[in-house]
């Protein structure tokens, strides 16, 4: 950014994964790579914007001039993202976050001889981070979701958009191997109340400038 666009912003984002805790020694978790999301807090940086990024647990360096906060369950993201709220001006939701956890953590390892051949573990629901962000009474100006999906992008990303009160939904297609997950590059589809633009494939730090771009523009409006 030849300017600093959002010099003066504070820009919220979470990333990675979240573990939910089974026992002291085990948990449930997912394989994001937290690699979109660390790639648009360094954009959201060199845009001049003061940045803080909620990570769960990945293997990534943060970027330079950035707060990190870390974080292991989505109950402590939930917590972190509040509790980062104030003077916050854009929040952006890359973390895949477990939709359930264990809903009793053993304290002590569990042991396969108390279980016999059927473990049953129930799991309850984590709260939707984003959605609870979107409807805060310290709602950020710009609220952005991404949306992971093998079908019929435009129609999930409306109905996210909707649920979940958001200003605009990144969509991509995670069912193409060569622009969906785990792969360098990304093809995403911006979506908002009344506008859609696609955006690559290109390299996640090409899709988080643009992704920025676009906050910056609706800032504006
Ligand atoms: O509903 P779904 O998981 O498909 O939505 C994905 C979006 O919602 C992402 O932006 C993700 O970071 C966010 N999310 C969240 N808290 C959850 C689940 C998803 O913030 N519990």
């Amino acid at each position: 950014f030849s300017s600093k666009p959002l010099l003066g912003k504070k820009v919220v984002i979470t990333a990675g994964p979240t573990r939910e805790a089974i026992d002291p020694v085990r948990y449930l978790s997912n394989h994001s790579s937290g690699k979109m999301g660390y790639a648009i807090a360094h954009a959201a940086s060199l845009a001049g914007a003061s940045v803080t990024l909620i990570s769960g647990p990945v293997s990534l360096e943060p970027p330079a001039n950035i707060t990190v906060v870390n974080v292991n369950s989505a109950l402590e993201m939930y917590s972190a993202a509040h509790e980062n709220l104030e003077q916050c001006d854009v929040f952006i939701g890359t973390a895949a976050v477990a939709d359930y956890r264990p809903q009793n953590t053993a304290h002590q390892k569990m042991k396969k001889d108390q279980q016999g051949d059927l473990l049953n573990l129930p799991l309850v629901e984590n709260p939707d981070i984003i959605a609870s962000v979107a409807k805060s009474e310290q709602r950020p100006a710009c609220v952005i979701a991404f949306a992971a999906e093998t079908q019929d992008l435009e129609n999930y990303a409306l109905r996210k958009l909707e649920k979940k009160a958001v200003d605009a939904v990144v969509a991509n297609d995670v069912s193409r191997s060569d622009i969906g997950f785990g792969s360098e590059r990304n093809e995403v589809l911006w979506v908002t109340k009344d506008s859609r633009q696609r955006f690559g494939p290109e390299t996640k730090t090409q899709v988080a400038h643009f992704i920025i771009h676009s906050v910056t523009e609706m800032l504006r409006t």
